[in-house]
């Protein structure tokens, strides 16, 4: 079973940008964990990091018939990018939507993303917990495709 986790832009700058709504942990060892969560459960994790729209589209398009669901925080995109909600949209992958922070208790323009409504859900304000919530829900929405995978 492959699981894809994608991040958007600014989640690069994890662990140093706005601690104090986004913590201290960086990408890498969100990533770690995830590997070992992972691991514990036979399933392959692929990490992809953009601050280019096109390029998460791109990685979106090619996971298409290769991986079995994926787990994405769109950053800000998540809040305006239709062309991103259109490639969600046209993948044959079930999608989870994460956020650390709750996106409802920020700003107003937070408390709207156009790519919710094309995930199967959303998981937001747990802090590196939502990856953790993300990635299960994954891993369950790819063994009801596929109740025989690992
Ligand atoms: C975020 C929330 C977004 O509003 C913001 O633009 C981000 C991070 C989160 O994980 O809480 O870049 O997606």
């Amino acid at each position: 079973m492959k699981i894809l986790v994608v991040n958007g832009p600014n989640l690069n700058l994890l662990g140093s940008r706005e601690p104090e709504i986004y913590g201290r942990i960086t990408l890498a060892a969100i990533e770690e964990d995830l590997r070992r969560q992972a691991g514990r459960v036979g399933a392959e994790v692929e990490f992809f990091q953009s601050n280019h729209e096109g390029a998460l589209l791109d990685c979106l398009h090619a996971a298409r018939g290769r991986v079995d669901a994926a787990v994405i925080n769109p950053g800000a995109l998540g809040h305006y990018s239709i062309a991103l909600r259109d490639a969600l949209a046209a993948v044959d992958y079930p999608v989870v939507e994460v956020h650390l922070s709750n996106i409802y208790r920020r700003e107003d323009f937070r408390h709207q993303t156009v790519t919710a409504a094309v995930a199967v859900g959303q998981i937001s304000g747990f802090g590196p917990l939502s990856y953790r919530l993300g990635l299960e829900a994954a891993i369950e929405l790819a063994r009801r495709r596929d109740p025989g995978a690992s």
